[in-house]
């Protein structure tokens, strides 16, 4: 019961950061043309997730075929995030920590999961918005936790 609560809270708040985070992206200044797509790519990535988490907290309407294209979405951007931080491109506004490239295999693993597990998901009623979320937002988290400042 505990773990539901806090997963909840996780899945709030994450929307939550999802939202800032597009908004300081504005603002942050980059100018190297490839860090500027990574976050622009990952920037994709929160406003599809964000389509979740509105439909979830019934900010907007229900739409099975909208939850379900905003999940391929994400699979999509996931299969190409590898590509996008290939060449190990630095800036002082970056988030990105310099072991991503020590270890790009295993990044390149978190990616593929978060974009198997968001291919072979759909969501057909509302009660699997929730699941689908707390699926998306662990792989996000999972990549995240080990390599954003
Ligand atoms: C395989 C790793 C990985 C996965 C999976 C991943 N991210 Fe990221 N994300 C990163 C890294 C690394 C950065 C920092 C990039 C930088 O600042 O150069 C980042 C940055 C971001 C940013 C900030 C972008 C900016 O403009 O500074 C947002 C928002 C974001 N991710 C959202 C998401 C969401 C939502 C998901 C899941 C649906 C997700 N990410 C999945 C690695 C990942």
């Amino acid at each position: 019961m505990l773990e539901k609560i806090n997963l909840k809270r996780f899945v709030l708040t994450f929307a939550l950061l999802a939202l800032s985070a597009t908004i300081l992206l504005a603002h942050s200044g980059t100018k190297d043309p490839l860090v500027i797509k990574r976050m622009e790519l990952m920037t994709s990535m929160a406003e599809n997730t964000k389509v979740l988490g509105q439909m979830m907290k019934k900010k907007i309407a229900f739409d099975s075929e909208l939850a379900t294209r905003a999940l391929r979405e994400i699979a999509k951007l996931s299969k190409a995030t590898p590509a996008a931080f290939k060449v190990a491109a630095s800036d002082p506004k970056s988030e990105a920590k310099s072991i991503i490239w020590d270890e790009f295999d295993y990044f390149t693993d978190l990616a593929v999961q978060l974009g198997d597990s968001a291919t072979s998901t759909t969501i057909k009623s509302y009660e699997e918005l929730r699941p689908a979320l707390m699926k998306v937002a662990a792989g996000c988290k999972a990549c995240h936790s080990k390599y954003r400042e």
